[in-house]
């Protein structure tokens, strides 16, 4: 068998599904791969093989997504420990450090999947690259309105070493990109990846006025399930 993306997505996030127990409190990512993962959560809840589950949305799209199939949800506020969250990414390395926030959710997606005890990652094997930012794709700062050319232009300078970088802020239907936060996010293109260290990087980057967070979830993930285009799905841990 050859699968397409989407059934190999639908295939590691069911796969996860299974990683699930009954009482959790259950981290419920955003993304097209993470939404298999909730509909297989629900179909799993309403079957009764899962009992007392409570979500934890990490966007508003996801929250409406699982009021819809019937997950009971509730926020890092009421409960600060997350037993397992599920979620995609853009890219994940061979030191499982990921790049997210295609879909403009990483600050929600950082602060819950930062307070679970596991945090399974989901992809198809196309997004497993030997460097991130290394694929071409953008890696996502999530910054501040206010001024928000001033502290692109910082993002430019602290990178102005790097042979082609380029960072511009993302648009939707010609208007800035508004987060769930209202926020804007800058997109981050590194030719070669990016080089260095990472946790450097990052440090260097959220020090930066008007930046809020970034897509890169270093030492983050403890298990990675990958499905290939053959079927077969790969667990890493
Ligand atoms: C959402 O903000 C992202 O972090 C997603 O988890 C990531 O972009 C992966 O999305 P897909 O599962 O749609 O590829």
């Amino acid at each position: 068998i050859q699968l397409t993306q989407e059934e190999m997505k639908r295939v590691a996030a069911y796969r996860a599904a299974d990683m699930v127990a009954s009482d959790m409190v259950v981290g419920l990512g955003t993304g097209s791969t993470a939404a298999h993962f909730i509909d297989r959560l629900a179909e799993l809840m309403h079957k009764g093989s899962l009992k007392d589950i409570i979500g934890i949305p990490t966007s508003l799209k996801t929250e409406a997504h699982a009021i819809k199939a019937g997950i009971p949800l509730s926020t890092l506020k009421s409960h600060p420990i997350v037993d397992i969250s599920i979620d995609g990414a853009d890219e994940v390395d061979p030191q499982f450090n990921l790049v997210k926030g295609r879909g403009g959710s990483l600050f929600r997606e950082k602060m819950i999947e930062g307070a679970s005890r596991k945090f399974v990652v989901i992809v198809d094997e196309t997004k497993m690259v030997a460097c991130l930012g290394g694929s071409g794709l953008s890696v996502p700062v999530e910054i501040v309105p206010f001024s928000w050319k001033y502290t692109l232009s910082k993002i430019e300078k602290l990178f102005k070493d790097e042979t082609g970088f380029s960072a511009r802020l993302r648009v939707d239907q010609e208007k800035p990109f508004e987060t769930d936060n209202g926020n804007y996010i800058i997109e981050m293109f590194f030719e070669k990846g990016v080089s260095g260290d990472l946790n450097e990087v990052s440090d260097r980057l959220l020090r930066l006025t008007g930046v809020i967070e970034h897509g890169m979830f270093l030492d983050m993930a403890t298990n990675v399930v990958v499905a290939k285009t053959d079927g077969s799905v790969i667990i890493l841990n």
